[in-house]
């Protein structure tokens, strides 16, 4: 089997450019803390963007009132511009970012006077991605504060807050309209689970619970989204979303990899070392869902932001590869038997769908995990909705092949093949092995 060689290392690739589109209003501690410069949360303005600061209990280590507070302060800038703002530093053309004419000047310490709080509205026309950032240009000063940020455009009438970045503010409809999708999938499974009820197995009622699951998880997401966009805070939806998020992940990655093994179709039972597989991927979702929620609740700006980041993708990539196994054991598995019990046609139907639900389950992953985040860094802020659609539409396309090509069926494709096809099959399962050697 050469399939099964371009596994891994795209998933990799990917971690190094995921870029964190984050909207909600956010708290965040500084505790004596010298990092020159500190991110906050990247938010895409139309042009009736604000943000709103809030920042007290400022203390600084050295509390030395010749100090120049021109050099400590708050502001906006847009990925290019940074990179200007690099170029210029590296040049020496300025000894601190917050002098650069690329970036906008939402706060410098030197306005405080004295104070140990402010509270600033900022408003910003230019429609455009930008990150707030704090900048600390002076030397073995570490800084202690209480910030709240907040970012929102205002709607059309410009009554009305939208905390939804410039590009994701129609996703709580892009989430609602796929719940609806799956609703209805799930609608059309148990018809034909009805149907077809004499040949339905055990796996097609997991099959079930999966779609309902899913559906549920994007209800959950698309009212989280829409009371962020209201508030700008989750409110518990959130909470509700990563429970059915965890339970849809465990419940996904088992499925794929019971029907990868061919349980309840080809065998009423799981090998030993399938068993581990299980065991080694439901633990590993946990990980990867503890992660994911500490990622969304921290933002970037976290020290261990980017622990956890990784410690997401390295568990997706291992619970990803992790499930290829079975498939190619259950492939191998059929061609043995093919060789051996003379019903060669059958096991080569049987084996040909594996084989394609092998190359879908890879599909699948690497589009989920690799082309969605390409997409995410190649369209401009304002059509990032389109890659979640991607990834969406991506994942629909898997569930409905499965649900199609793992259907309940009458399995009686003995008495539909007669001995040319027998022989036509064994002399192509022949070849193979030829080939192969
Ligand atoms: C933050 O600052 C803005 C602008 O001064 C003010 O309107 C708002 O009430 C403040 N919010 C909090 C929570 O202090």
């Amino acid at each position: 089997m050469a399939i099964h060689r371009y596994c891994c290392v795209p998933f990799l690739l990917a971690s190094l450019f995921i870029p964190f589109v984050c909207a909600e209003i956010r708290f965040t501690e500084i505790r004596h803390d010298n990092r020159p410069i500190i991110p906050f949360d990247e938010f895409g303005f139309t042009h009736t963007g604000h943000l709103e600061l809030n920042v007290s209990k400022i203390r600084l280590s050295n509390p030395n009132p010749d100090l120049d507070m021109s050099k400590v302060g708050f502001f906006l800038c847009t990925r290019d511009a940074w990179m200007q703002v690099l170029l210029q530093l590296e040049d020496g053309y300025i000894d601190c970012a917050l002098n650069s004419d690329f970036v906008k000047l939402v706060f410098e310490f030197k306005s405080l006077k004295g104070k140990s709080s402010f509270n600033t509205v900022k408003k910003e026309n230019n429609a455009d991605q930008y990150t707030l950032v704090f900048a600390n240009c002076l030397n073995k000063v570490t800084v202690s504060m209480n910030v709240r940020s907040a970012m929102y455009n205002l709607d059309g009438k410009g009554k009305s807050r939208d905390y939804l970045s410039a590009g994701r503010t129609i996703l709580p409809r892009v989430y609602f309209l796929f719940a609806l999708v799956y609703f209805t999938l799930a609608g059309i499974w148990i018809y034909v689970l009805y149907i077809k009820r004499d040949t339905v197995f055990m796996i097609h009622f997991f099959m079930l619970a999966v779609v309902i699951l899913k559906a549920i998880n994007l209800l959950c997401e698309a009212e989280d989204m829409s009371y962020i966009k209201r508030t700008g805070s989750a409110h518990g939806w959130d909470v509700l979303f990563y429970i059915f998020s965890f339970l849809k992940g465990v419940m996904l990655f088992t499925l794929i990899v019971l029907i990868g093994t061919g349980w309840s179709f080809l065998k009423p039972y799981l090998q030993d070392k399938e068993k581990k597989v299980l065991m080694i991927v439901i633990p590993l979702q946990v990980i990867a869902n503890v992660a994911q929620i500490v990622i969304d609740e921290t933002g970037p700006f976290g020290h261990d932001w980017m622990v956890w980041k990784q410690v997401f993708l390295l568990v997706d990539v291992v619970c990803c590869c992790a499930v290829l196994f079975p498939i190619v054991w259950s492939i191998k598995n059929l061609r043995e038997a093919a060789k051996t019990d003379g019903k060669a046609a059958v096991n080569l139907m049987k084996l040909t769908l594996f084989r394609q639900y092998y190359i879908v389950v890879i599909c699948y992953i690497y589009f989920t995990r690799v082309v969605v985040y390409a997409l995410v860094t190649i369209t401009s802020y304002k059509y990032l909705w389109t890659s979640v659609v991607a990834g969406e539409f991506a994942t629909l396309a898997f569930y409905v092949f499965t649900g199609y090509k793992f259907k309940p069926e009458p399995h009686n494709p003995y008495f539909m093949i007669d001995d040319d096809e027998e022989e036509a099959a064994a002399e192509q399962l022949r070849l193979e092995d030829e080939f192969e050697l």
